[in-house]
């Protein structure tokens, strides 16, 4: 079989592990022949593609980011390009492509899958919002580097008492932010999925420092807002590509402690240092797993479904089940860790 594999949308620790295996698995367990197009769909529409052999994918378990490339596309010409797929599979001899995503990419792999297309999807994203798995490759590994960013601040807010506020990524779901937080011991998490209060935020730091604590960190999710009339804060703006941009929650809320408080805050914006550098062994091994089990999928003849994981098990769920819905952090896993600050 001819396979094409490509990946879209913002990069994350772990991609280059899928392409590793997906190589792997299919040149030496099934005598396949594999692809790789270059910058997501774009390589696909415009014909930018490169054979992968086992020399193209050496070296590269433990490298961050991804050796095809990665861009956005607007869902307007991926929708038109679904109307071609049997063209575009055609033109590359394709009997099948595995696109590596998160909800976007999902999601026009689904189009170029109802259109006829034989895809098997991989899902990935750091913010491990993706409905269908019970987790995502990247997500540990920028657990792990917000945790270490956040033992790292504690020691300096110590010394000049001051409350750091780290801001972590996580626009709509705030998984980073919990486990991160928690990982941490952080003494604030704010989600999404609750609004907080900073008067509650600065009880804390009061009592904290009644307590005789000279110091607190709290972790905020990007996408974390005030509930109503607590603070001014205007959310962002959506982008073209349908992504809200943020109008920098914590700049804006340690600005707010500092004033409410009279004691020095500090913002630290943690950005995309947490998709970047060496994925962690969790993602490495996951990565390589979904990639083992895309190429089965694709040899069964199992299309329109993504890799999953379910417990410790892999598994084949439809692609229309991890597009639907996002997967948001439970109530009872924002009290457990309330319960711990
Ligand atoms: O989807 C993952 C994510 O890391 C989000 O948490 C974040 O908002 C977004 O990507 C930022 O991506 P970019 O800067 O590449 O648009």
């Amino acid at each position: 079989m001819r396979i094409g594999v490509l990946t879209a949308g913002g990069d994350c620790p772990g991609l280059n592990a899928v392409i590793r295996s997906v190589v792997h698995r299919a040149l030496t367990g099934h005598g396949d022949e594999v692809v790789g197009f270059e910058d997501g769909f774009r390589g696909l529409l415009e014909g930018h593609l490169r054979a992968l052999d086992l020399d193209a994918v050496s070296g590269i378990l433990a490298r961050g980011g991804t050796i095809l490339g990665s861009s956005r596309l607007e869902r307007a010409r991926l929708s038109e390009a679904a109307k071609n797929c049997a063209e575009l599979s055609r033109r590359y001899g394709l009997d099948a492509l595995i696109p590596i995503g998160g909800e976007g990419t999902l999601t026009a792999a689904r189009l170029l899958s109802d259109a006829g297309m034989p895809v098997v999807g991989v899902p990935k994203t750091i913010d491990n919002d993706i409905s269908a798995t019970d987790r995502t490759f990247g997500f540990d590994t920028a657990v792990t580097v917000a945790t270490e960013a956040m033992d790292r601040l504690k020691t300096t807010a110590e010394s000049h008492q001051r409350v750091m506020v780290v801001e972590v990524m996580g626009r709509h779901a705030g998984w980073i932010a919990l486990e991160s937080g928690m990982a941490a011991g952080a003494h604030g998490i704010c989600l999404p999925e609750r609004p907080f209060d900073p008067a509650d935020l600065v009880k804390m730091v009061e009592e904290r420092f009644d307590r005789g604590k000279k110091f607190a960190v709290v972790c905020v999710a990007e996408g974390a807002h005030p509930a109503e009339g607590t603070m001014d804060y205007k959310k962002g703006e959506i982008d073209v590509y349908g992504h809200e941009r943020f109008a920098g929650i914590g700049n804006r809320l340690a600005v707010e402690l500092e004033k409410r408080l009279g004691k020095e805050a500090r913002p630290v914006i943690l950005g995309h240092i947490q998709r970047g550098g060496t994925p962690t062994a969790y993602d490495r091994v996951l990565a390589t797993r979904f990639g083992w089990h895309a190429v089965e999928a694709v040899h069964r003849g199992d299309y329109g479904k993504m890799t999953a994981l379910r417990g410790t098990d892999v598994v084949m769920v439809p692609l229309a089940d991890a597009i639907t819905t996002l997967k948001r952090v439970p109530e009872e896993r924002m009290d457990e860790a309330e319960s711990v600050y």
